[in-house]
């Protein structure tokens, strides 16, 4: 089992082999951490992106980290919250799965991802948190290059519920 753990940091300073992008459909940048992503990757990051034709909600493409630490970026599109039944859920899932399927396929050991849709799009915390965590748990089986999980936190409350929820679905392995 991959050791998935909950970090409160600035997902643009880890070096890991990939970060996820909270990205819109146009993948041409944007704020939140997709701002934070672009304005430390330069400008060859969205030159690269610009090639992409942009990207489905639920969905991810993957790029180079360009001038980050990280080795790719996986861009990954949240759903805009509009109340729970808009299939929000289930896109939201769908972000977690396909980041982890283009990890694997990239050879991606370690990966972080941002709480995707917990900002600008409001998706309500506890909700997406749990979503996030179980969707990894379940798809980890299926991307077994990946090793390490980080749930990147920008704020104290949201590294409080990754916490309560790794420790609620994925408790630590006790000692034998
Ligand atoms: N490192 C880690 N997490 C961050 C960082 C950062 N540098 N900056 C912001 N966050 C956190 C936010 O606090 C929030 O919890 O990432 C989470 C996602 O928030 P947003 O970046 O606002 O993303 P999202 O809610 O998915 O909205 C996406 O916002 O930036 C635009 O182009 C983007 O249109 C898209 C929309």
């Amino acid at each position: 089992m991959a050791k998935l753990e909950a970090l409160k940091a600035d997902i643009t300073t880890l070096k890991v082999d990939a970060i996820v992008n909270a990205a819109n459909q146009s993948l041409l940048g944007g704020g939140g951490v997709d701002g934070a992503i672009h304005r430390k990757a330069g400008k060859g990051l969205l030159r690269e992106c610009e090639t992409l034709g942009g990207c489905e909600t639920g969905d991810a493409k993957i790029t180079g980290g360009h001038d980050l630490p990280a080795t790719h970026v996986i861009h990954a599109v949240g759903p805009r919250w509009g109340g729970g039944h808009k299939n929000e859920p289930e896109l939201l899932a769908s972000c977690y799965r396909r980041s982890l399927e283009l990890a694997q396929e990239a050879g991606c050991t370690s990966i972080a991802f941002p709480a995707i849709s917990c900002g600008i799009y409001h998706f309500p915390p506890e909700q997406a948190v749990q979503i996030a965590v179980r969707t990894v748990i379940e798809t980890l089986p299926s991307a077994p290059a990946v090793e390490h999980v980080i749930f990147v936190c920008f704020q104290d409350e949201m590294l409080a519920l990754y916490q309560a929820e790794l420790d609620a679905q994925a408790p630590p392995s006790k000692p034998a």
